[in-house]
């Protein structure tokens, strides 16, 4: 202070009442504070006080606490949704981790200390069927930095059960489960490296798995959404990843009652239920139909030298700039009798490029297989297995028909043998739709043996052109 008054000696006048408004200050507070703490010390919790807010969803409100409990200091939003179970798994989260804020100032070196919990939730998105909803807590201690949590679910608006990500897959929960978990992974590396910064894999086997990742955002019809809060990647990071995932390229995982309460999926197709009778061989016989990728490339050649072996019949997925490559091996697989399919130009998600895009991809690549077959391929495999209701129109447009699969090998992600083999053998049934691809030396590698094991099972291997005739231009089938 005395330093403080030679260096604002001109302001003398102004300082004295400076100092006296200081003063008036300092005794203020400290006569607050002294009468809060001896308030604190006779009555140790006060009644909490509450009120209600609404919000801007209808049907939900909120139920505000606040409540001083000696030295601490609780605001806390509790939602009212008007199902009682989704209120209780909120206010539960939130009750927990107020008492485990509260038993941290229970420490010798924390007691009588100030602390502040505050707690809201905000709706993320709602409808009749559903509610998003994330709880936001963060506490303040002495001396640390705001410490935030945040939770996140998604309940059914009227049984009040939580939806766990492996409900909207339905019955293809372990595929869409690994799918996610490897777009969440992707896109986390993304955003770390646009910050300059970098996650490890070590991390990401730790935080992203299909264990860890059991919860869920709606965004919105069309997007799926993951927070990790600053806590959860690194404690030094200062902002919270968010990760959202367009559908699109999961939906062939959603065709289930579930995904469709909470999404706008796109309808793939069966052909037994959209063609009435199945025609074909297929109609009366256990067909299989084995279906390559990406191609043509190096392995090519061997698989098709295994397919001849064994007199089975396959569809590829070619690529046109593959085909331009390799057009031999495109002559080759038509002579042969496989079915010749599109797998566009450049291999684009046709999701996220222009219309003019999508069809100059399917012309440019079926003008390539034409020039050497002789024939327009009748089926697109969208890459990355991304399409939507409009993708799937621009096809149809060039008369074709998208086509997924139901037995997801998953032999871009582990090249194993043993793996891909299991995963075809335990997905198998009349009528699958097996997605492989001979770019990958293992998935070759695994063909002669599926297919000797799948004909013990009294399996046939039929095209495309033979399981689905009476195939729809612009539908999506994923399996017979
Ligand atoms: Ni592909």
């Amino acid at each position: 202070m005395r330093r403080l008054h030679r260096a604002l000696r001109p302001y003398h006048f102004h300082l004295r009442l400076l100092a006296a408004l200081v003063l008036v200050c300092i005794v203020s507070t400290i006569a607050a504070y002294s009468f809060h703490y001896a308030s604190s010390r006779t009555q140790l919790s006060s009644t909490p006080q509450t009120y209600v807010r609404g919000t801007s969803y209808d049907g939900i409100s909120s139920r505000i606490a606040d409540e001083r409990v000696g030295s601490l200091h609780y605001t806390i939003e509790y939602p009212t949704t008007g199902t009682a179970r989704i209120d209780q798994t909120v206010s539960s989260y939130i009750d927990q981790m107020k008492r485990a804020f509260s038993d941290d100032f229970t420490d010798p070196t924390l007691t009588g200390s100030r602390g502040e919990f505050n707690a809201t939730y905000l709706i993320r998105s709602a409808t009749q069927e559903y509610i998003s909803i994330t709880a936001q807590i963060s506490m303040s201690y002495p001396m640390t930095p705001l410490i935030t949590e945040t939770q996140y679910w998604t309940f059914d608006r009227r049984s009040g059960d939580t939806i766990h990500l492996a409900d909207i897959f339905g019955d293809k929960s372990s595929d869409g489960v690994a799918r996610t978990v490897l777009y969440v992974r992707q896109q986390l590396r993304k955003q770390a490296s646009a910050r300059q910064e970098k996650i490890g894999d070590e991390l990401l086997d730790q935080i992203v798995t299909a264990d860890t990742l059991t919860d869920f955002l709606v965004r919105d019809a069309h997007t799926l959404e993951f927070d990790f809060d600053r806590n959860t990647l690194a404690s030094s990071r200062v902002q919270p990843f968010v990760v959202t995932i367009p559908i699109d390229r999961l939906q062939l995982f959603m065709q289930n009652d579930i995904a469709r309460k909470l999404f706008d999926i796109t309808v793939v197709s069966s052909a037994r239920t959209t063609t009435q009778p199945v025609s074909g061989p297929c109609a009366s016989r256990k067909c299989i139909a084995l279906t390559f990728d990406d191609g043509p490339g190096p392995h090519t050649t061997e698989l098709l030298d295994v397919l001849k072996s064994r007199g089975v019949r396959a569809s590829f997925f070619d690529i046109g700039s593959n085909v331009r490559r390799y057009p031999a091996l495109v002559k080759r697989q038509a002579d042969e009798g496989h079915t010749v399919g599109n797998h566009t130009y450049n291999h684009p998600s046709l999701t996220l490029v222009s219309d003019d895009a999508i069809t100059r991809e399917i012309t440019s690549t079926n003008d390539a297989i034409q020039a050497i077959t002789g024939r327009k391929p009748r089926y697109l495999r969208p890459p990355n297995g991304a399409i939507n209701a409009h993708v799937a129109t621009l096809v149809g447009a060039q008369g074709m028909t998208s086509v997924l699969w139901s037995v997801d090998t998953r032999d871009w992600a582990g090249r194993n043998v043993d793996i891909i083999y299991n995963r075809i053998i335990a997905g198998a049934r009349p009528g699958s739709i097996i997605i492989l691809h001979d770019i990958h030396r293992t998935s070759v590698e695994t063909v002669a043996r599926s297919v000797d094991k799948l004909r013990t099972q009294g399996y046939e291997f039929v095209t495309l052109d033979d399981m689905l005739p009476g195939a729809q231009p612009g539908k999506i089938y994923s399996h017979l």
